[in-house]
């Protein structure tokens, strides 16, 4: 965990398509001193992502880390376990990340690996929910509110414990753009919250529950 007064560094994993806007939203937070830390590696599945150029204009190294170049499972997260190592890696924040990770590296990196999903977990969560899926699922239940859920990362899809939610309230005409939006601009918001309350060593796994610890 990170310790008071001490600057974290942060490796962000993102997947193929990734726009990263929660990436450039963690960059600043970090330069505005709202996050006591750096970005030191953008790690991704393909290079051309659209994050990894964000990445590289940020002065980010950007590293790609293909995980069918891998035969094992293994392999692949051995991989991920030296690049996060030669950069020092704090804390991984997974940010339009698809994949579950390999079992070795959440072993490896325990409770040092959130992500951030665009509902209110365990609500519109798992294996299959992501992008426009979530907000319409929402939207085709009739919930009058949804938002986003920063957590640690387990073996499974969005189901460690939680670290910070934000609820956003369902407006009539949403549409899945219109809700995905609105929750995004949360998403910007949590995200940084999430990752400073971390580097201020104020985060105790307990179970499922985490507990944040006073100022
Ligand atoms: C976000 O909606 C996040 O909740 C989900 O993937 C999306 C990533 O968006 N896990 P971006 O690449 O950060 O813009």
């Amino acid at each position: 965990m990170g310790d008071a007064n001490c600057r974290i560094n942060i490796a962000v994993l993102v997947s193929g398509h990734g726009r990263g806007s929660n990436l450039q939203a963690i960059i600043d937070a970090c330069k505005e001193g709202r996050v006591d830390g750096q970005v030191s590696v953008v790690v991704g599945t393909k290079d051309e992502a659209p994050a990894m150029e964000r990445a590289r204009s940020n002065g980010v190294a950007a590293v790609e880390v293909k995980p069918k170049n891998f035969a094992t499972d293994e392999e692949y997260a051995a991989r991920l376990i030296a690049v996060l190592a030669e950069h020092k890696a704090d804390l991984v924040c997974l940010a339009g990340y698809m994949r579950i990770l390999p079992s070795q590296m959440v072993d490896a990196y325990r409770w040092r690996i959130m992500n951030i999903h665009p509902a209110l977990i365990p609500l519109f969560c798992g294996k299959g929910m992501y992008g426009e899926h979530v907000h319409q699922s929402a939207l085709d239940y009739g919930v009058k509110v949804s938002g986003c859920t920063v957590h640690f990362v387990d073996e499974e899809y969005d189901t460690g414990p939680i670290v910070i939610q934000k609820a956003v309230p369902v407006e009539e005409g949403d549409t899945a753009e219109s809700l995905a939006a609105r929750i995004l601009v949360q998403e910007h918001k949590a995200y940084p919250e999430a990752i400073q309350l971390f580097a201020e060593g104020r985060l105790r796994v307990e179970g499922r529950v985490v507990h944040v610890l006073p100022e």
